[in-house]
């Protein structure tokens, strides 16, 4: 026991907004350590990163229980076992268990690739962002990190982080500056939340 508040990551894929996470925890600019790693997905290179960072982790298959309920039991004992204030969703494709939302409320973060509200929402992930921005004519854009309820990109926005669009983008072009973007300020978000600066 650290004395630390306890964060799980959960993600789908190559978890870079969870790198950023790891190094800003342990430059001491995130006042919480990563306790935990969830991933849907056996193969996400997310869990490599963390496996490289000394982190446990753990895969969540919900086909691999009998029904939901279930699944949802052992996912909140795991975190119980592990000791979890906070739980960051960092490229989670799956929408999580109503049961987890109640109980972590207010302690569940999300990061978006767009300016919420707009642009969110079931569908909305991946380059299907990045495109609608394109299509939109909207001369910039930018990252999410919002507090996670029951809707897909519904919660209270914590901050945002802007990036300009050039003539010439690409959904490619436009997805990395996001992405540095994304990097910045998860952990500003995830660090000021822990520290109880958004009442
Ligand atoms: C990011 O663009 C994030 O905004 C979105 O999913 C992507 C995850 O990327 N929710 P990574 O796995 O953190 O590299």
């Amino acid at each position: 026991m650290t004395g630390k508040a306890g964060i799980a990551v959960f993600i789908s894929g190559s978890g870079s907004n969870l790198q950023a996470l790891i190094d800003a925890s342990r430059e001491g600019r995130l006042a919480g350590e990563i306790v935990l790693v969830i991933s849907n997905r056996a193969e996400a290179y997310g869990l490599v990163r963390a496996q490289k960072a000394d982190i446990d982790t753990f895969v969540y298959d919900v086909k691999k229980y009998p029904d939901k309920e279930a699944a949802c039991r052992d996912l909140m004992e795991l975190l119980e076992e592990y000791q979890v204030d906070y739980i960051a969703l960092a490229g989670y494709l799956k929408l999580l268990p109503d049961a987890l939302v109640t109980k972590y409320r207010g302690r569940i973060t999300n990061i978006h690739p767009a300016l919420l509200p707009r642009f969110g929402g079931k569908g909305m992930y991946g380059h299907h962002v990045h495109e609608a921005v394109l299509a939109s004519g909207e001369s910039e854009t930018g990252a999410t990190v919002h507090l996670v309820d029951e809707i897909y990109d519904n919660g209270r926005i914590l901050l945002q982080g802007k990036v300009p669009i050039i003539p010439g983008d690409t959904p490619d072009t436009l997805a990395a500056r996001v992405l540095e973007m994304e990097h910045k300020i998860y952990p500003e978000a995830l660090d000021n939340l822990i520290k109880g600066m958004y009442k």
